[in-house]
């Protein structure tokens, strides 16, 4: 049986469901060379930070002021902004040289915690050749005198900036620390996100005993992570409007994984972690199950699968909710051992 695999995301024509999520080797162009040719239909490029924007335009502030004590006089002891290769042309680059050296979507990220000038930023990495831009708001609540709904009100107004400055497709990357998640995610399509990637995963620190010193980890993820993204896009797909794109990202790493992902009304399921730990051939063996999954399940093409088995589709849409928690209590007293 003839499998389609091909779907839309954030208004793109992609050949695969299996897209490469923000990760550092995504950009470079031999690498994203080679997850093209193992069949992925976009590639996330890592993210270019705000801190890093803005330390780039203190850096450049400071060289600025410091010729105009020295030699107020001489125009041309001061350096361009053309000439001034921070992380922010660094990253331009980058997409300049991976953009021309693949054909499938290139989605460039920017991770951000707060408005501002660097969104400016947004606009070049438009101008550069981006196809769409994954906008991931990362942040800790950390301080007690910001309220639930300043933060929220925060993102957003980051999100509508964003928006603002580019006309590509925007995506924006959300944690699930949300205290009313489906409100969140409606607003944050409302601010003018064209899609929503769910979820951000959130690394933990660790201590070390030995230096007693803070020292950050990142573990790579584990398949029943893909539970949180396929329970809230289950939950959120018949909620927003059809035109608003959903992607899971956090455990995929499998063809079963992404199977699950469309059928809860995922557009695309993203890989870091799998790929990272296998290497970028990985997303042949995951086309093929899932291709396998789908004929055995008769299955034709991804549009029919997509939402199959979403809130509004399956038999009890309260497995999504509260009721699952009851009955998977339950289940554990009720295995024996
Ligand atoms: C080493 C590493 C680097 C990452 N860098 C980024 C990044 O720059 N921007 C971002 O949005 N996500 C980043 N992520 C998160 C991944 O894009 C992905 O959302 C997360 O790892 C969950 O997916 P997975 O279970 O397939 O790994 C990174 C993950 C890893 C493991």
């Amino acid at each position: 049986m003839t499998v389609d695999l091909s779907t839309r995301y954030l208004g793109l024509e992609i050949r695969s469901p299996i897209v490469a999520s923000a990760a550092p080797y995504n950009a470079q162009p031999e690498m994203a060379r080679r997850l093209e040719r193992a069949g992925v239909g976009a590639i996330v490029l890592p993210s270019l930070f705000e801190e890093e924007i803005l330390a780039e335009e203190i850096e450049l502030t400071r060289s600025l002021e410091q010729g105009t004590e020295v030699f107020a006089e001489a125009l041309d002891y001061f350096p361009t902004a053309r000439s001034f290769t921070g992380a922010a042309d660094r990253y331009l680059d980058a997409l300049e040289r991976v953009k021309a050296s693949t054909t499938i979507p290139i989605i460039a990220s920017l991770n951000a915690t707060s408005p501002g000038g660097w969104v400016s930023c947004a606009r070049r990495i438009q101008d550069a050749g981006a196809d769409a831009l994954e906008l991931n708001l990362y942040h800790v609540a950390a301080d007690p005198r910001w309220t639930a709904a300043d933060l929220e009100l925060r993102d957003l107004e980051v999100i509508s900036d964003v928006r603002s400055a580019t006309a590509i497709p925007l995506a924006v990357k959300l944690s699930p620390f949300y205290s009313a998640f489906a409100n969140f995610a409606a607003s944050a399509a409302d601010a003018g996100a064209d899609g929503l990637v769910l979820f951000n995963r959130f690394y933990q620190p660790d201590l070390d005993l030995e230096s007693i010193e803070v020292i950050p980890r990142v573990a790579l993820s584990q398949p029943w992570e893909m539970r949180l993204p396929v329970r809230w896009i289950g939950i959120l797909r018949p909620q927003l409007d059809p035109d608003v794109s959903l992607a899971a990202t956090s455990g995929a790493h499998s063809g079963a994984d992404v199977a699950k992902g469309l059928l809860v009304g995922a557009d695309v399921v993203m890989m870091t972690s799998a790929l990272l730990r296998h290497g970028p051939d990985h997303v042949r063996s995951v086309e093929a199950e899932l291709r396998e999954w789908m004929s055995a399940h008769e299955y034709t093409s991804v549009s029919e699968l997509r939402g199959s088995a979403s809130a509004a589709t399956v038999e009890d849409p309260s497995a999504f909710e509260r009721a699952n928690y009851m009955a998977t209590l339950h289940a554990w007293a009720a295995t024996p051992g």
